[in-house]
């Protein structure tokens, strides 16, 4: 690796007083695919069985993973239910996770699923699902095509279909930074982590992501990433689905927002 930094990216002083690279926005994800699983799949794939395996056991006609990622919560959905899962991911670096786990998997359940490479904007689904998921997918997306979003969910779903996902954050809290770590998770002689900061950026939120590698205590590689969080208050969210068609109803889990059609 470049030892000036991934890129050519400049270096600057974080916040722990290491010198790192420069966080870039990352929205198709091409950076933080090769971290996700590594670093996030146990905690994601316990979360997703708590939240989805009971509705998914409920399905009777088929299931969207909307932002399907790279398959944590879609593998979740296939082990609950028996119906068909559309799994929905635009980013290419995303979905080789997704399709690594899909070919892990034995025929049958790789036979229920379809996975559409777009937005679900533009994935055409029509009256085909009684139930959509989407998890930590929307706090990442501005408002216009929040809204643009319900509308092909509420196309998506059958009548009386429900839909699932954790709401962005209610508001921007007071301008101080939040951090924490995820991680150490070891691999041969490497440790991996990512220190994950939240700063107050306006009306936004601004997420960085700072993958690191050290072997040996010394650093290996580090990577900066960062997302924009937009967040909405629970009155709004309900406006935006009632405008779309969605009737807010109440959640099956602490966590979740829900919709039916
Ligand atoms: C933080 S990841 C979450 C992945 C997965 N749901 C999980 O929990 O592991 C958010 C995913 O949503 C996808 N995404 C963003 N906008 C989308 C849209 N309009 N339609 C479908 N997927 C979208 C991104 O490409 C990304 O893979």
């Amino acid at each position: 690796m470049d030892p000036d930094g991934v890129d050519g990216r400049s270096g600057v002083e974080g916040v722990d007083g290491v010198c790192g690279v420069a966080a870039v926005p990352d929205p198709d994800y091409a950076v933080s695919a090769e971290f996700y699983d590594l670093l996030q799949a146990e905690t994601d794939r316990r979360q997703a069985a708590r939240w989805f395996a009971g509705p998914a056991g409920r399905a009777r006609a088929a299931i969207v993973d909307l932002g399907a990622g790279t398959g944590i919560v879609t593998e979740v959905l296939l082990a609950a239910s028996a119906v068909p899962v559309h799994a929905v991911e635009p980013s290419a670096a995303m979905r080789v996770g997704l399709l690594g786990r899909l070919a892990r998997l034995g025929a049958e359940d790789r036979a229920r699923v379809t996975v559409h490479p777009v937005r679900v904007e533009s994935a055409g689904l029509c009256g085909v699902a009684d139930l959509v998921v989407a998890s930590n997918v929307l706090a990442c997306l501005a408002p216009p095509d929040r809204r643009a979003v319900w509308r092909a969910v509420a196309s998506a779903l059958l009548p009386g279909g429900l839909l699932l996902f954790d709401p962005p954050p209610t508001g921007v809290p007071p301008p101080a930074e939040r951090a924490w770590e995820i991680g150490p998770v070891r691999v041969g002689p490497d440790r991996y982590t990512a220190t994950v900061r939240l700063t107050p950026d306006g009306g936004v939120l601004r997420s960085t992501y700072t993958y690191r590698v050290e072997r040996d205590g010394c650093p290996l590689r580090e990577e900066a990433v960062e997302f924009r969080l937009w967040p909405a208050r629970p009155g709004e969210l309900a406006e935006e689905l009632a405008a779309a068609g969605l009737r807010p109803v109440p959640a099956p889990a602490a966590g979740l927002t829900a919709a039916r059609r």
